[in-house]
């Protein structure tokens, strides 16, 4: 760590010590392990690789399956957003349990590999990716066992973008299927109002030799939070917004069966069982539920991915790189600062589940991290102390193979996806 930052690191500690003391002293806190934690760590030192590594909780994986498949229901499909789940083993198992074959891609690496070991995916893009993207997964998907003209959707958010896929599809001499990313209040992009995709059902229309419409995408999920249901004004605006894109694919003689009308996240997926708009949800993240998915219409699946790491060394009491001189006056003030621990790794998207408690750290390391906890607090070196991500999509990536377990058995190495290729 540089001595410049550790030594503005310790002037706001040390106003923030001075200006909150007065006001409120951290109560004690944490603990050891509970058992379900505790059987993890047994298991990890027994089996574990002994480096950080991202631990699958299979059961509650299964459960949480099964809630979103259930909020989905039997009418409409289960799109599984691969960005949130990227393991091949991981998305098998998901599509398994929820009986679907339909996955949301938003990366060209990522698609090749599905190409190549889904070969009966029906893949939407979540996202517009440019043109050279597009020639790369042409240049490497191996057409004999993937067939992108039937099992791509690729999307479209502007007339440009459209021109610039059709040029292609001239170049290749190929037909590919079209999804519009149309704006429902999200404002990230997108075509803006009905009338917009007007003139890019035209262009389509009279080029069926290379494109096709394949259906919608809009996506909302600026409804997280909400506690909203179908008769929320809300969300009632979103359904309106989109049903007057289908009308406006209607009015251009199209017709919508058998189209993809997509929508939805994890976040938002429990507001639409009775909603006749969309045919085709998405969800990925609530399989796994890192942190950011602690929202209301996810309250009842369970967290099932934790980062666990040895620990590999311990302190009795706080040290600060320097002795500053606050060390002491901040350890007797703050009972959760009297134990320091150094993890393997760390500065994750994640917040430490397990021991609970810990104090704000004074500063993170990738390399080695310091955890302050409390006299609590009685690991050894070691040990384990686990972490639940905030996110999966990335986080998910940087620990090499998921180790899913069940029962306190570790069951499997499951590779993740790489980011090139
Ligand atoms: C277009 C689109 N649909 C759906 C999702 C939902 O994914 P998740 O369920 O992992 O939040 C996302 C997430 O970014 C998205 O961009």
């Amino acid at each position: 760590m540089k001595r410049r930052s550790l030594l503005l690191g310790g002037a706001g500690l040390a106003l923030v010590t001075g200006t909150s003391a007065l006001l409120w002293r951290p109560d004690v806190a944490g603990g050891p392990h509970n058992p379900y934690f505790s059987g993890l760590n047994h298991l990890l030192k027994l089996d574990g690789p002994g480096r950080p590594v991202m631990l699958l909780d299979l059961d509650r994986v299964d459960a949480n399956i099964d809630n979103i498949a259930g909020s989905v229901g039997p009418g409409k499909t289960y799109r599984v957003v691969v960005k949130s789940l990227p393991s091949v083993e991981l998305l098998k198992y998901v599509m398994a349990r929820a009986t679907t074959n339909a996955l949301m891609v938003f990366h060209q690496p990522f698609l090749n590999a599905i190409a190549e070991s889904f070969p009966n995916a029906d893949c939407l893009l979540g996202k517009p990716l440019p043109v050279n993207a597009v020639d790369t997964f042409y240049q490497k998907v191996q057409k004999t066992r993937f067939d992108p003209e039937s099992q791509v959707q690729w999307l479209i958010d502007s007339r440009e973008r459209l021109l610039q896929y059709q040029a292609l599809a001239h170049r290749l001499g190929i037909r590919i299927r079209i999804s519009f990313e149309i704006d429902v209040g999200l404002h990230r992009g997108g075509l803006p109002e009905p009338l917009a995709i007007a003139s890019l059902l035209d262009i389509i229309r009279a080029d069926p030799a290379h494109l096709e419409l394949a259906g919608l995408m809009g996506y909302e999920p600026h409804l997280t939070g909400l506690q909203a249901t179908l008769k929320h004004p809300a969300v009632e605006n979103v359904l309106a917004i989109y049903k007057g894109f289908i009308e406006q694919v209607k009015l251009a003689g199209i017709d919508p069966d058998g189209l993809t009308f997509n929508g939805a996240g994890s976040h938002t997926l429990g507001i639409y069982p009775g909603d006749t708009v969309m045919n085709d949800l998405s969800a990925g993240s609530g399989v796994v539920k890192p942190t950011d998915f602690d929202t209301y219409h996810l309250t009842d699946n369970l967290p099932a991915i934790f980062i666990a790491t040895p620990i590999l060394k311990r302190y009795d009491k706080l040290k600060i790189p320097g002795d500053p001189w606050f060390t002491q006056p901040l350890q007797a003030w703050d009972p959760n600062r009297r134990r320091l621990y150094y993890i393997y790794g760390g500065y994750w998207k994640a917040h430490m589940v397990s021991p609970s408690g810990t104090a704000e750290p004074l500063y993170q390391s990738t390399n080695q991290s310091p955890v302050s906890t409390s006299l609590n607090v009685d690991l050894q070196v070691d040990d384990y102390m686990f972490l639940r991500p905030t996110q999966s999509e990335h986080v998910m990536l940087q620990f090499g193979d998921l180790l899913p377990f069940r029962k306190e058995q570790l069951v499997d190495y499951w590779p993740v996806f790489k980011q090139t290729g």
